[in-house]
């Protein structure tokens, strides 16, 4: 791969998204890392790593470093990070890269440090946090510095980072909101949905893969439906099944109502003229877990407003903190921790 100079780094739950300046995506990976546990060796990262989930011998274990929107192994996290970061930037004698970087919002201050120093070690010249809605909603192209309320929902694997925003400035948001909702949370529901409904027990790899295929957040016209292989609960053997698009709605009725309440939440503690304003112009939703079919249409028929899916709406935040280091001089002022790095 040819190296690239500055880069925009979207460190999600679920993937890793980075943008080169003056390219575009340049990778797009699982945020999945896999070790020896004695050793603490690391075997694989990404794409690799994930097919090992659910498959590894009982010394190796797959797993996501960050989870739920926090840091689950925050060793693990920075050698994935600092992987992937090498991997785009190559080796470079000087001039190493200006890094501008997301992480989701339960990272706390210790540990963004950990992670910032630990890309030190790629050669990285600076690194800079960027909020993840303000990046989102740039990535989004939403014209967030207009003294305009615009809202964007950013669902991800573990997470979903809401916000109003006016001025370049997030304005309401769930921030501190203790419950999240992202893709994950609609995965254990269809676990949970098919082992009552069917005593049929499946891996999250599975109930990711019927979510993507066949789920839907409304009924369909049409019902699809698709064969999954899991364990029979009574017998212990596995056992080969069809399920269907409604049944997988069914499943997710739970979540998707958990979420369309934290979005109502944040409307409404939004100041009123800014509530005006996405009632006119609409919510913005990002993430990998917006493009789960249907789920526009259930937010606006919901709360009766218009939703729009962003264009390549998984890769808004690499694509936001890439295009603020394209576009210094219009974006680089909604970077909250500007000064204090300078
Ligand atoms: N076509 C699809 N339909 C429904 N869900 C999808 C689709 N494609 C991806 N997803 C879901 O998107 C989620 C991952 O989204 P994304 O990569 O944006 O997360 P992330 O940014 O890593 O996580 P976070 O923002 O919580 O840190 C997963 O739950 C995945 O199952
Ligand atoms: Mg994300």
């Amino acid at each position: 791969m040819a190296s690239v100079l500055d880069i925009g780094v979207d460190l999600g739950t679920a993937s890793v998204v980075i943008y080169g300046k003056g390219k575009d995506v340049v990778l797009n990976e699982p945020a999945v890392i896999a070790f020896d546990r004695d050793s603490r060796n690391v075997l694989a990262v990404g794409e690799d790593a994930r097919r090992m989930i659910g498959r590894t011998p009982s010394n190796i274990v797959a797993m996501r470093p960050l989870q739920n929107g926090m840091v689950a192994d925050l060793e693990l996290a920075s050698a994935m990070l600092r992987y992937f970061v090498s991997h785009v930037v190559g080796k470079r004698l000087i001039g190493g890269p200006r890094i501008l970087i997301s992480v989701p919002s339960g990272v706390n201050d210790t540990e963004r440090h950990r992670l910032m120093t630990g890309l030190f070690e790629t050669g990285a010249r600076r690194t800079q946090i960027m909020e993840r809605p303000i990046a989102a909603a740039i990535g989004a192209r939403l014209p967030i510095g207009e003294a305009y309320g615009q809202m964007i929902c950013d669902i991800g694997g573990g997470t979903t980072d809401i916000a109003v925003i006016s001025q370049g400035r997030v304005i309401t948001s769930n921030r501190e909101s203790a419950n999240q909702i992202g893709g994950d949370q609609f995965d254990d529901a269809i676990i949970r949905y098919v082992r009552r409904k069917h005593n049929l027990l499946i891996g999250e790899l599975t109930a990711e893969d019927l979510k993507i295929n066949i789920g839907s957040a409304l009924p369909r016209n049409e019902q699809f439906y698709m064969e999954i292989t899991g364990r029979n609960l009574l017998t212990g053997l596995p056992k080969v099944m069809r399920i269907t698009s409604d049944e997988i709605t069914e499943a997710l009725d739970d979540p998707l109502h958990a979420l369309l309440e934290t979005i109502q939440a944040v409307l409404e503690q939004s100041p009123a003229e800014l509530l005006a304003d996405i009632f006119e112009t609409g919510i913005t939703l990002s993430g990998g877990g917006a493009m789960l079919t249907g789920l526009c249409e259930a937010v606006s028929m919901a709360l009766k407003v218009d939703c729009h899916l962003a264009d390549a709406p998984q890769e808004c935040v690499a694509r936001g903190c890439g295009m603020t280091l394209e576009n210094w001089g219009e974006y680089g002022q909604f970077l909250s921790d500007r000064r204090k790095r300078r």
